[in-house]
């Protein structure tokens, strides 16, 4: 085998199939833009570019297209949502298994005194939401959190945490960047108000594009974080009323528009839930292989067990029967795995994984201090072994042979 790729939390690979010649066509056909001049190549661009967010919009179950502003990541998206709603004296909450996506855009608000309450998640990656519940005060204004843990997988309760948020009339902001495109979701069953996501890893898109869909009340309370022309009501010195181009500034990413919506669209043609399905499958087996052949570095797998595993394959196929709907639980791990390895350097074992056996994992701290901290796997890291559904058995069967030498 020359290379397996398994750092598919970073970024996925390969991409989905045809990104390519989608783009390429793009560049061919003129890469004219949209919304400034009104020829031929011009509108048909608008078109390719409506199509996108109909079919993104589709996918994330939201009704209304203007609602999805397009950004270059789900990090743009976070800072366009958290910097253009706090201000000085607002109180938000999160957790302390955030990716520096959210927790420097934070750490800058609390600069300009906005308060951050962090709160704590278990040493297995579990957030109780009544911990969050708990913490709400007078001046608190949103809860934002991330979806899944890009460092262990665990997926926090989102549909706890939105209720939550809900009955105490705050806005309730997710960090999609681990969940969006392994499986669909309908982001209105959670009534999210700010849904943060990328379009470069699960939904198989390229790197540079993402996005954020706004609920009405964010909209209008939301002050734009770039402003500058759109091309529409260009005798205005404020940015447009309008959605998406209040929050839409400047000449858009259009290859990486159209590029995500192919991909999105090959993404709507597959049966629901299928590829989660098979990359819990090959989670399991890995994880499986590693209690069979490693067991002594069983005990230092952090944030996921083999049973939370197995939970979350039951759930999947329980979740191909019946949509994900208001109340329902999200499920229990993402398809990654963190390991530490006591007697190692996690980083010399990546890099042995990868020098001689073409095997690419990511070691380190993930731009997830924080969360390291809670798991205590700070500062050494882990080495984090993350699947989609384009890996293989064969693959997972190789890796677990590589890492026994490695390690031997
Ligand atoms: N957030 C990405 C990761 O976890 C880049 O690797």
């Amino acid at each position: 085998m020359d290379t397996v790729y398994l750092d598919q939390a970073s970024t996925s690979s390969p991409k989905a199939d045809g990104l390519g010649e989608v783009i390429a066509r793009y560049f061919a056909s003129g890469a004219y833009t949209v919304s400034r001049g009104q020829y031929e190549g011009a509108i048909s661009t608008a078109q390719a570019v409506y199509q996108a967010r109909k079919d993104i919009c589709q996918y994330f179950g939201e009704e209304d297209v203007r609602k999805l502003i397009f950004t270059g990541n789900v990090t743009h998206s976070l800072n366009l949502v958290t910097k253009g709603l706090l201000k000085a004296g607002d109180e938000v909450i999160c957790s302390s298994m955030e990716h520096n996506a959210l927790m420097r855009p934070l750490y800058q608000l609390s600069k300009r005194g906005v308060k951050v309450k962090i709160i704590p998640a278990s040493s297995e990656g579990e957030l109780d939401p009544q911990k969050v519940a708990d913490a709400i005060s007078s001046d608190t204004r949103a809860l934002v959190f991330t979806a899944a843990s890009n460092v262990c997988g665990s997926c926090l309760p989102l549909a706890d945490l939105a209720e939550i948020a809900h009955k105490n009339n705050l806005y309730f902001i997710v960090d999609s960047a681990q969940v969006a495109g392994h499986f669909p979701w309908q982001i209105k069953d959670l009534a999210i108000d700010a849904f943060c996501f990328t379009g470069h890893k699960a939904l198989r898109g390229p790197q540079g594009i993402g996005g954020v869909i706004l609920s009405q009340k964010m909209a209008e309370n939301l002050e734009p974080l770039i402003s500058g022309g759109t091309g529409s009501y260009s005798d205005l010195e404020d940015m447009p009323p309008h959605l998406p181009d209040r929050f839409e500034a400047g000449t858009p990413n259009l290859p990486g528009i159209l590029g995500l919506g192919h991909a999105v669209e090959l993404r709507l043609k597959e049966e629901a839930f299928e590829s989660y399905i098979q990359e819990m499958e090959l989670l399991c087996l890995f994880l499986a292989g590693l209690g069979e052949h490693l067991p002594a570095y069983l005990v230092e797998i952090k944030g996921l067990g083999l049973p939370g595993a197995e939970a979350s394959l039951a759930w999947a196929k329980t979740l191909q029967r019946h949509h994900l709907t208001a109340g329902s639980s999200l499920p229990f791990t993402m398809p990654l795995v963190s390991l530490n390895f006591p007697k190692h350097d996690n980083a010399a074992v990546a890099f042995h994984l990868e020098n001689e056996y073409g095997i690419m994992t990511r070691s380190g701290l993930h731009c997830a201090p924080r969360a390291h901290k809670t798991l205590n796997t700070f500062p050494q890291g882990t080495v984090r072994f993350s699947l989609a559904s384009t890996n293989t058995l064969e693959e997972i069967d190789y890796t677990l042979s590589a890492l026994r030498k490695v390690l031997a």
